[in-house]
Parts: structure tokens; C-alpha cells; sequence
């Protein structure tokens, strides 16, 4: 079948879907002019950084937008969510309930412990969203077992807010799950017609983007299957990878698929991920990731986040110079976001930036 009318069947699948609009859509696509002329290749940027509602958009936007659709259909009040204390998603679920009039409930772990002053980046947006926020401190470091505890907490407040008459929508870590993931489905949708009115522009060899809890992947992943398009995935790990991991992101491409009424399974052999540029872990930032970071910026001006956006950068940097990406190749950039992170923590946002 024609790309044009695999594209015009796929909006078909999304006609009884419920969405709330949250962002400013389709997101600029647009070439890197300085770093392609830099490396003699075609290198271009999709600004998920600029989804909106305010300016700290991000990935969750577009994940957001059917998770409060499903959330406002069931007639929630609240919803409840979960990440870290920097995480870029709590931070985008607490502006997008205010936009959609739902009630944030943020459950937190402190991988970078706050500092005692007044909250920095995304806390002080949770808080000027006046999220209701719960810290789970992180003393032996295990992120894991915080969250279980973040998890049993959570529960019982939901129960409590049951017995109070308010019903609650649970959203996990990073929105991954096969609603949110319809959000990537739908931006792949997005991409394919900007590269249809792009005059020039055929398509990319390549996609790099950051990935983190795996909704975003998946859901390009069942975009792809979608779509038929052909470009290489390159989903570039930022610290947070666990035992099945691929296995889970497979599975979740296929509910994301079925919700759509297509039956297609997709195999964790058919992708691979990029995990050369984790650097010493999540929320802590590589020589190759504040380098990315501050070439991008005196390069095009452009900011990405230390946590996740300047990994995946990074690798797309990394395989330019050493040829993994082949000379003239066309290559696109998913900006997802998450230069708030600029504003958190020292820790995170590392010294050599500022050098
Ligand atoms: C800025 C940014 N980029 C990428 C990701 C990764 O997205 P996902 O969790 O869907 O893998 C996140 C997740 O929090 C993020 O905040």
C-alpha cells in the first residue's frame, strides 16, 4: 500500500479515541544547517522541546494528551504519578492537569537528593503548579526499592481519596503504557506528513532519540509498523535500562497497536539499543553528554537537557565522527525535551558545561 494512504488509515484508527489537546502541534521540523555542514550529512531536528503548553515541553506533552483524554472520559479528579524528584514527566502532568482542570498528585524519589533551599527545576514547577507532592528519599541509592515504597504510599492515598468520593487515574513512571504510547504513534503520523510537505526532503536513514521508561520508543515503534517506514530507530539509553527491557517495550508497542484495532506483534530482536552513552548513570552527565550539550548550543542555539536529550545527542555526535552514520546520510534528531533539567541540581547538570 501507497505511504499516503497507510497514512490516511491510521487516522482512521484514532477517530474514537479520547484526547484532550494540550500542545501546539505539528512541533517544528527543521534542519541543523552548522552541524550538518560540520559533519557533511543531512541533520535535522523534530522540536518536541516546543510541544507545549508552557515552555517546558517535552515527549509527556504528546503522551499526555490521550492519558487525560482516557482520565476525563472516565471522570477522574485526580491523577496520580510517579518519577523522580528532577523528572521531566511529573513536572509535565502537573502543567497539563491545570490545563484540563485535574488535580496532580506527584509520588517522588530523590535519586539526587533536593537540596534544603527552595526547589530547583522541575520541583519548583511542580510546586508553582501546586502539584500535590509526596518525596521519597533515597538513602541506600536504590531508586528501586524507593519506588516500591513511593508505590505503597501512593496506594493508600488513593484508597483515601476513594473513601472521600474522588476517583483517581494512575499514570505510570514516564506515562509508559499503551495509551500514553498512542501519543508516539501519532507524532510518527505528524512526521510523515512534514516530510510529505517538505519540498527536497525524502525521509531520514536514521532517528535518534532519548529513551527512558520505553513509551516513547514504543510507541515509534508501532508508529513504524503503522507507517511501513524504513529509517532506523536508534533509541540511545540514559541510565534507567533493566532486565527485559526490550521485551517490555515490544509488548507495549503491541497493546499501542491493539488499541487501534491492529493486531500486529512486534519482536524485541526487530530493534536495538543504543547503550554506549549512559555514561556513570541516570541523572549524572558524561564528558560526551555536557560536550553534545554545549556543541548543539554554540553550534544552533539549541538546548537540550543533561539528563536525557544531551545522551542521545551525544550518540548521534559520536556516530557521525566515527562513520556509523555514513557520510550524506539523513539523520533526524528527536528533541524530547527536558532543558529544565538545566536548572536542577549541580549534580545533574555537571560543571563542564559552564567551563
Ligand atoms: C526529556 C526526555 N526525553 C526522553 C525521555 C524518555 O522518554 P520515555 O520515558 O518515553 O522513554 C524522557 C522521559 O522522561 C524525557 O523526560
Amino acid at each position: 500500500m501507497e505511504k499516503d494512504q497507510l497514512l490516511e488509515q491510521a487516522y482512521n484508527l484514532f477517530e474514537n479515541i479520547p484526547r484532550e489537546s494540550l500542545g501546539f502541534f505539528p512541533t517544528p521540523l527543521h534542519r541543523l544547517n552548522n552541524i550538518s555542514e560540520r559533519y557533511k550529512a543531512e541533520v535535522w531536528i523534530k522540536r518536541d522541546d516546543l510541544t507545549g503548553p508552557s515552555i517546558f515541553g517535552g515527549n509527556k506533552t504528546r503522551k499526555l494528551e490521550y492519558l487525560l483524554g482516557r482520565a476525563k472520559q472516565q471522570g477522574n479528579d485526580y491523577v496520580i504519578t510517579y518519577g523522580a524528584t528532577q523528572s521531566n514527566h511529573a513536572m509535565q502532568t502537573a502543567i497539563a492537569c491545570r490545563k484540563v482542570g485535574l488535580k496532580a498528585i506527584l509520588y517522588l524519589v530523590a535519586v539526587v537528593p533536593p537540596g534544603k533551599g527552595r526547589p530547583l527545576g522541575n520541583l519548583l514547577l511542580d510546586r508553582i503548579m501546586d502539584a500535590e507532592v509526596h518525596i521519597e528519599p533515597c538513602p541506600s541509592g536504590d531508586a528501586g526499592e524507593a519506588m516500591e515504597k513511593a508505590r505503597s504510599a501512593a496506594a493508600v492515598r488513593m484508597q483515601e481519596l476513594e473513601k472521600e468520593g474522588s476517583s483517581c487515574y494512575e499514570i505510570p513512571t514516564g506515562g509508559a503504557n499503551d495509551t500514553g504510547s498512542l501519543g508516539y504513534v501519532r507524532a510518527l503520523m505528524e512526521l510523515r506528513e512534514q516530510i510529505r510537505q517538505q519540498p527536497g526532503l525524502n525521509g531520514f536513514d536514521h532517528v535518534y532519540q532519548a529513551t527512558g521508561s520505553g513509551g516513547t520508543l514504543a510507541g515509534l515503534l508501532a508508529g513504524k509498523e503503522l507507517l511501513k517506514e524504513d529509517y532506523e530507530l536508534v533509541p540511545v539509553e540514559v541510565g534507567l535500562l533493566k532486565p527485559g527491557f526490550k521485551e517490555n517495550v515490544a509488548a507495549l508497542a503491541g497493546a499501542a497497536l491493539g488499541l487501534l484495532g491492529n493486531k500486529s506483534v512486534l519482536e524485541a530482536e526487530s530493534f536495538m539499543i543504543e547503550e554506549n552513552f549512559t555514561g556513570p548513570g541516570y541523572e549524572m552527565p558524561s564528558v560526551e553528554s555536557s560536550s553534545a550539550l554545549k556543541e548543539l548550543a554554540l553550534a544552533e542555539g539549541i538546548l537540550v537537557g543533561p539528563v536525557y536529550t544531551a545522551k542521545a545527542f551525544a550518540a548521534l555526535l559520536a556516530h557521525l565522527q566515527s562513520g556509523k552514520i555514513k557520510k550524506n546520510s539523513r539523520v533526524l534528531f528527536w528533541h524530547t525535551g527536558g532543558a529544565s533539567e538545566l536548572f536542577a541540581e549541580a549534580q545533574i547538570t555537571g560543571d563542564d558545561i559552564i567551563r
